[in-house]
């Protein structure tokens, strides 16, 4: 069986999360695209030409859930030849027999416009500033929540103005604002709307 469900949203929505537990619930691969953006950001040199030899081994690196490492894939994010050179790899994994969760910021409307499910996962600036925050260890972290909220600005701001591939929801998507909703109750949502598109559900 093929199917693709393609989860999209900003820095620190909460797709990571429903990613993880929708794959593992259903059986399906995961593939956090962001991985891919962050390990080409933090490789330096021409980022044209890391994107293009990119090696499993660089998806694995311990440096690249930092926040300078989100800043670095913003901005090689929005080089449209470093989109190209990722596009096929992330093409072939979400058609894979067994199913396949994608999750980042153009998987429903350039990646996988045809993705059985589609949901884009948001949250307020704020309240995805201060999950950050918490995660880098709140009062004890070196950075200020105000900085942080800066950073989550700036990205969304980088990612939602690029020309090519900029972050928005799929004409198709169904929205799912964490803001309000713990992480199970985020989770048991996404479940029941791949459960209603499986084959054979008739949805
Ligand atoms: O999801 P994550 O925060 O790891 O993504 C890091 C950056 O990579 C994003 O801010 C965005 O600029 C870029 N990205 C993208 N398209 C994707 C996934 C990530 O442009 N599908």
């Amino acid at each position: 069986m093929q199917f693709t469900v393609a989860i999209d949203g900003p820095a620190a929505a909460g797709k990571g999360t429903i990613s993880r537990a929708v794959a593992l619930r259903f059986g399906f691969r995961h593939l956090d695209t962001g991985a891919l953006y962050r390990a080409v950001g933090v490789m330096g040199g021409d980022p044209v030409a890391a994107a293009r030899a990119l090696t499993p081994e660089d998806l694995a690196r311990d440096d690249l859930r930092t926040l300078e490492a989100g800043q670095a894939a913003s901005r090689v994010a929005v080089i449209p030849e470093v989109r190209a050179a990722l596009l096929e790899f992330q093409r072939r994994f979400a058609r894979r027999e067994g199913g396949a969760v994608l999750d980042g910021r153009d998987i429903g409307t350039v990646i996988c416009p045809a993705a059985e499910v589609k949901l884009f996962v948001t949250a307020s600036p704020e309240v995805r500033a201060r999950r950050r925050w918490l995660e880098l260890g709140g009062e004890a972290a070196a950075k200020p929540y105000d900085a942080v909220l800066a950073e989550v600005r700036e990205r969304d701001g980088r990612d939602m103005n690029r020309a090519d591939a900029p972050l928005k929801p799929a004409a198709d998507a169904v929205l799912l604002d964490t803001g309000d909703l713990s992480a199970d109750a985020a989770i048991a949502r996404a479940c029941d709307l791949v459960a209603s598109r499986l084959p054979g559900k008739g949805a």
